[in-house]
């Protein structure tokens, strides 16, 4: 007989050592390591196939299913980043820095749901309900008909869901359940994981959505990190920066909707308010044009969106000169130093580069790869662009630019908000009649010729 033996398994990437160490040898991570005994110590069973099971059945792709009945709440930017409202018995995780927002933004979901006619249930553990009452108060949403609970033991709280079947039920946070059947300390991983987990499969048992507030540690996870995140059918991000009032909530993953579909926000004095209009938001900030400010009209998610590049480029007095960004990707910002300086010859050496995104939004897209190229360009040459300009495309390693995908909503976008000329590379299918002024160049070489006449 087979010694029942525990074994040791990495709660962040699921790996499994006969030992227990302090670090995961093959995904790198601190204390993530928890000891799983198997689920009988009895005689090694036999395999599966050796015994009958039940036949499943089986249907076909063809069938018809009726999309989801989904549940729109009066906050339209939240229904947006869901795919189109709330799916029943959908789990949905939301993420996001302590502080940033996430309780207000799901209080006030919970009260527009509940007004649109969702049974709602609240579940704090981490406020007592008098705190959540007087937010609700300060938010003006006292009337909405949400019941509240400040419980952390989950089979209370599951109980308690059994019993008063709500359509929508909030815990905030997963980090402070804790489950009596697993001996290990609330917040830990494996507390994490096996709340989500029982959340979860409430959820699609009793087709109640269940919406999951998760506070994402240092290096931007959730903690307790992949394993919830696969387990849930909605990934949302609450991002923004502490000293601004715009908060972005992002979708990275959706099973019932696209992923990468953003909603804006604004945080004042009465809670979170809708902005329908975010690129004139992230624009507003903006005064004559300057040296080092560009204008990048890019896409998120289904949506065109107008943000400001912001560059500053000055002589270092260190031996290795500074590169550094806020809102766009380090390593993306090396490459178009290195395709300006092999591929057009313009040197940033001896220079401190500083990259900035205006009103703390995060961009990813390579299409912004044109527009960073330029306010790097317009700060070293001390020249503002064009007025009323806007400018996107990618830049490959040869110095191409290479075409992006929806050239023309972009352009649509920046005529809408008063832009008039568009700089972007040539091929692709540019829009003619968006009544734009368009400049379109086929390699940075000759962007850098024509705009700044150097190079
Ligand atoms: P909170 O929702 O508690 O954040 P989280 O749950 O993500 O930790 O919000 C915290 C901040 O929001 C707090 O610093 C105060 C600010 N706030 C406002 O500015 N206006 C408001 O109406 C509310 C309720 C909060
Ligand atoms: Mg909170």
């Amino acid at each position: 007989m087979a010694k029942a033996s525990a074994s040791f398994v990495c709660q962040s990437c699921g790996a499994t050592t006969s030992k227990w160490s302090g670090r995961c040898e093959a995904c790198g991570e601190w204390n993530s390591i928890v000891e799983e005994k198997p689920l009988s110590a009895g005689p090694a069973k036999k395999s599966l196939g050796a015994a009958r099971g039940r036949s499943v059945a089986l249907s076909d792709l063809s069938s018809t299913e009726a999309p989801p009945p989904r549940t729109a709440s009066a906050l339209s930017e939240l229904d947006r980043v869901l795919g189109g409202g709330l799916v029943p018995g959908s789990a949905v995780l939301v993420g996001g820095d302590p502080g940033i927002g996430k309780s207000t933004l799901l209080l006030q979901a919970a009260a527009h749901f509940a007004q649109a006619g969702l049974g709602t249930i609240y579940v704090s553990g981490e406020e007592a309900s008098a705190q959540v009452r007087m937010r609700a108060q300060r938010l003006g949403l006292d009337q909405a008909p949400v019941r509240l609970a400040a419980e952390t033991n989950l089979r209370n709280i599951l109980t308690t869901l059994e019993q008063e079947k709500p359509k929508l039920a909030i815990i905030d946070s997963i980090q402070t359940m804790w489950a009596d059947n697993v001996d290990s300390a609330p917040g830990s991983v494996s507390q994490v994981r096996a709340a989500a987990h029982e959340l979860t499969s409430f959820a699609k048992r009793h087709g109640t959505a269940v919406i999951m507030v998760g506070h994402v540690t240092k290096d931007g996870q959730i903690a307790g990190p992949r394993v919830v995140e696969h387990m849930v059918d909605t990934v949302l991000y609450f991002e923004g920066e502490r000293g601004h009032q715009f908060r972005i909530l992002r979708a990275v993953k959706n099973r019932f909707g696209p992923a990468d579909e953003i909603g804006v926000f604004e945080m004042t004095g009465a809670g979170l308010a809708e902005v329908l209009n975010p690129s004139a938001l992230f624009l507003s900030e903006r005064g004559q044009p300057s040296p080092g400010s560009v204008v990048f009209s890019g896409i998120e998610g289904t949506r065109p969106l107008l943000v400001e590049f912001q560059a500053l480029v000055a002589p270092t007095p260190h031996a290795q000169p500074r590169r550094s960004v806020v809102g766009w990707d380090g390593s993306r910002l090396a490459m178009i130093l290195a395709v300006l300086e092999a591929r057009c010859g313009i040197p940033f050496a001896g220079l401190d580069v500083y990259l900035n995104v205006a009103g703390g939004m995060k961009v990813s897209e390579p299409a912004a790869d044109l527009a960073v190229a330029a306010a790097l360009l317009s700060a070293r040459e001390d020249a503002a662009l064009p007025p009323e300009t806007v400018v996107f495309g990618e830049i490959s390693l040869s110095g191409a630019l290479r075409p992006v995908a929806q050239a023309e909503n972009r352009l649509k976008e920046a005529r809408k908000l008063g832009f008039s000329s568009a700089i972007l590379p040539s091929g692709g299918k540019a829009a003619a009649a968006s009544g734009m002024t368009l400049t379109q160049m086929a390699d940075l070489t000759a962007f850098v010729g024509d705009v700044f006449g150097a190079g």
